[in-house]
């Protein structure tokens, strides 16, 4: 019989820590509901300890979800591993996941501890997570960076404390598949209590090997969980994308042999939702997820498909969630083929009176695009007027004048904590304009990093989906926004990132 492939997704966590990347209590909701679609066995939430928004997400999400076990990092230390169990205690399964460096570099460099103190904190911390809930997960951070016998030693250790996964990091992205897959294997082999814990890989992309790096974890090392994240989103260069693990374990089912309890038709919508959340496009020509993942150009290929499929496909594009006979919505589609669409895209509306919203803003939106796509609908649903989320600054309205050979001005009216505010500048352009028109109230001090637009949908009727990524004394976020008038979507977007930097501002790094 074939063995189980535990799938962890760690999107709303080590993807968040993604420079840009954060996310909002509501936000990371609607992604796990998501993720709980999709049947993956493992979410983390977030890393409870490091700010009370994250402590709030992951008590929200251990709350509404009950088909997955809902999982919060932590650090090897009694503060965080109670704030996590604190925050998971709604779950009806949860894990700590509790972490400590051991390779030399970390150990001396960055948290000045003897290999003798690691291993003791190692010990004690598994020890302690184990008192308070029954599934613990281990990580010895820059674990494939360390050295084998102290590191054999640690795992052993914590093992015998009570962990029941071990996971083996490649935290920089170092490693490659053959050398990777043998690590764990050594380790497995020589780790005398290694078959009382499941053994799982997290690999880093920095040199673009973290999907090749965590198979040959499985096929070669024997690891039966892998971490992952939508889009591969992640600290620099991202993690092992799920999407692409998921389907090379499915497709080449052959080869791997494992079972997984993924349904892989909610792929698609998941990857939008987190790409229309954070700001991070996805590039066309990502594998699975991308636009031209399923799109053939070619004469000899559309010939080849035309004939047969399998000419040219290795997956079926409707498998992953990619429909080729769907219904476009317009002004003319009724309340019920909205709803149905909601739930198509896998959007659970949190009352009846949030569904109303969202349909009186599709009416709206209807009313000058002819056809509304998939996209425009996840972009409405995002937008504060549905989703009721408390932003500290709220868009209301927005006039601006240009003209050829003058310069642009602006006012915009906005809330600041609900209280209405109205500012005016010019500027270079529109958007200029626009944004400093906000600044002249709240004087932020941030520095743009990013400004891009992209049209939703593909023609100029499209809706205009801007992305702002702002730094502030060393804070990175994105703010999102979308609107068939760019200006008004710039201006949504700078909102919406200035109200990050706020909610972000006490946030504490999971790798500090
Ligand atoms: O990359 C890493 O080492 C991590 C650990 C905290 C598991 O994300
Ligand atoms: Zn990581």
């Amino acid at each position: 019989m074939a063995d189980k492939l535990i799938i962890f997704d760690t999107t709303l966590r080590d993807g968040e820590q993604s420079p840009g990347a954060s996310m909002t209590r509501d936000e990371k909701l609607r992604i796990a509901r998501q993720l709980e679609r999709l049947r993956v066995d493992v979410i983390e939430a977030g890393f409870a300890a490091s700010s009370n928004g994250d402590f709030e997400a992951v008590q929200a999400i251990a709350n509404a979800i009950k088909d997955s076990t809902i999982c919060s990092l932590s650090r090897a230390n009694d503060r965080d591993i109670s704030r996590a169990a604190e925050a998971l205690k709604g779950a009806n399964s949860a894990r700590i996941h509790t972490f400590i460096a051991t390779s030399a570099l970390h150990m001396e460099k960055k948290l000045r501890m003897s290999p003798e103190q690691v291993l003791e904190q190692a010990k004690l911390s598994v020890r302690f997570a184990r008192n308070l809930v029954a599934d613990v997960e281990f990580s010895p951070e820059d674990g494939y960076r360390s050295d084998v016998d102290f590191l054999c030693r640690v795992i052993e250790a914590v093992i015998a404390e009570g962990a029941t996964t071990i996971n083996v990091p490649d935290t920089v992205g170092y490693a490659v598949p053959e050398l990777y897959g043998n690590f764990i294997k050594t380790l497995r082999e020589r780790v005398p209590n290694s078959d009382k814990a499941v053994w799982s890989v997290h690999c880093h992309n920095d040199l673009g090997m973290a999907v090749a790096n965590s198979l040959a974890g499985v096929k070669i090392g024997g690891a039966r969980q892998v971490e992952c994240t939508i889009n591969g989103l992640g600290e620099r260069a991202g993690n092992c994308s799920l999407e692409e693990i998921v389907m090379a374990v499915r497709t080449r089912k052959d080869y791997f042999n494992l079972e997984m309890n993924i349904d892989p038709v909610h792929i698609v919508a998941a990857s939008r939702m987190v790409s229309q959340t954070t700001g991070f496009v996805v590039q066309p020509n990502k594998a699975v997820v991308g636009a031209n993942a399923f799109a053939h150009a070619s004469g000899i290929h559309q010939d080849g498909m035309l004939k047969a499929r399998e000419t040219y496909e290795i997956m079926r594009a409707e498998d992953v969630g990619w429909s080729s006979n769907k219904m476009v919505l317009g002004k003319l589609s009724g309340r019920n083929a909205f709803k149905q669409r909601l739930q198509d895209l896998g959007i659970q509306m949190d009352s009846e009176a949030d569904t109303n919203a969202a349909f009186a803003r599709f009416k709206e939106l209807a009313d000058g695009k002819s056809e509304i796509f998939d996209e425009d609908i996840l972009a409405l649903v995002s937008d504060e007027s549905v989703t009721h989320e408390k932003e500290q600054y709220g868009f209301v309205s927005l006039s601006q004048h240009s003209e050829t050979g003058e310069r642009p001005q602006a006012t915009v009216v906005f809330t600041v904590d609900g209280r209405e505010v109205r500012g005016e500048s010019d500027g270079n352009g529109p958007v200029d304009a626009s944004l400093k028109a906000i600044e002249t109230h709240v004087k932020s001090g941030a520095e743009m990093v990013l400004y891009s637009v992209n049209a939703i949908s593909g023609s100029t009727e499209s809706q205009g989906e801007v992305t702002v990524r702002l730094q502030n004394s060393g804070r990175v976020v994105n703010g999102v926004g979308a609107d068939p008038d760019i200006v008004v979507a710039s201006a949504k977007a700078y909102l919406s990132a200035l109200s990050k930097l706020q909610s972000k501002a006490d946030r504490v790094a999971a790798q500090g």
